[in-house]
């Protein structure tokens, strides 16, 4: 892989950049460091910026990976949370361990320390990036749980929330990677732009994953059972008849703890091309994505970014 080396000095940059005085805050982020996720964010910081700029990253490219990737983690802390879920990556979320409180608390730690990075180094111009993506993604995942008190939600909602709460982050990571190496403004908004393609596209996968039985490494089918309706679940809503569309509409919101009706509701949306028709719009988004890499000069990093793309949609977990 032709970032192995930065991803190796990324991961002591970023097990450092959390690093407290409060022993237990310490306990805890070396439990979150030792259980790390696939990191597909700082992958993407450093083949953009190796891409931009003939191969070679600075230190900026580094701290640019080290707040996205501390941006990410506080959000997934918050996120079980919020969703009520007991594992992530394979083992108990910082809830499940510690309780809420302690999970709150450890979210805002490493959100702040995120933007201390930038400030302390002076990186304002990542940190403005990054501010957006923070802004944004706390928008979407309250526009979800408005739309999931309301159970009203359609396409175009959908997209909309998962722009805010996923791609958002995911742009930003993909302008910091151009932007940390004085790339010019035009091509940083050409990997903000791509980067929210492959955004959409990952959150759509991630969607897609609930409804399998897979081992993914966090729990699936607990979409529904929290009132979330993704999109297998809205395309079979809007291709459903009226009686259909109240038994589908009343399972969500009257019976979605109820483990045997929530697998018929899973059932009749694969039954009725909900997965089909998700994996298809997924894949629209990823062909949107790679034709915005056509104008660059062909290199490896190119070539590893159209993997990486290919990657989202193709992943195991
Ligand atoms: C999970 O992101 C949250 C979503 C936006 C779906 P990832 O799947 O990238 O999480 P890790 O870091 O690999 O665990
Ligand atoms: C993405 O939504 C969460 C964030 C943007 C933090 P989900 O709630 O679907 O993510 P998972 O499935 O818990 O990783
Ligand atoms: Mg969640
Ligand atoms: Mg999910």
């Amino acid at each position: 892989m032709p970032i192995e080396e930065e991803m190796e000095l990324f991961e002591k940059k970023f097990s450092k950049s959390m690093i407290s005085q409060v022993s237990l805050l310490n306990r805890i982020t070396h439990y979150v460091v030792n259980r790390k996720g696939k990191q597909m964010r700082p992958m993407f910081v450093f083949l953009i910026a190796k891409m931009c700029n003939d191969g070679t990253v600075n230190e900026r490219t580094y701290r640019g990976a080290s707040v996205i990737e501390l941006i990410h983690t506080a959000t997934l802390v918050h996120d079980d949370v919020v969703d009520d879920s007991n594992r992530r990556r394979g083992f108990f979320s910082i809830n499940a361990l510690w309780k809420n409180k302690i999970a709150v608390l450890v979210g805002d730690y490493l959100l702040s320390k995120g933007l201390l990075l930038s400030i302390d180094n002076g990186d304002f111009d990542l940190l403005k990036i990054i501010s957006v993506a923070v802004r944004e993604m706390s928008e979407g995942e309250l526009l979800q749980i408005e739309k999931t008190r309301r159970l009203d939600i359609t396409e175009e909602v959908y997209f909309e929330i998962i722009r805010q709460k996923t791609a958002t982050l995911i742009a930003a990571c993909c302008a910091i990677g151009a932007r940390s190496v004085n790339a010019t403004d035009l091509t940083v908004e050409n990997m903000r732009k791509f980067g929210e393609l492959i955004g959409i596209a990952f959150q759509i996968k991630d969607d897609l994953f609930d409804y399998s039985e897979e081992m993914i490494g966090k729990p699936t089918g607990i979409d529904i059972k929290e009132k979330k309706m993704t999109l297998p679940l809205i395309y079979a809503l809007n291709n459903a008849s009226l009686k259909e569309r109240n038994w589908l509409i009343n399972s969500v919101k009257n019976h979605n703890k109820d483990r045997k009706r929530v697998k018929q509701v899973i059932t009749f949306v694969k039954d009725n091309g909900g997965l089909d028709y998700a994996t298809n719009e997924m894949k629209k988004f990823k062909q949107k994505a790679l034709k915005l890499l056509e104008i660059y000069p062909d290199s490896s990093y190119k070539d590893s970014l159209m993997l990486m793309v290919n990657y989202v949609i193709d992943r195991k977990k």
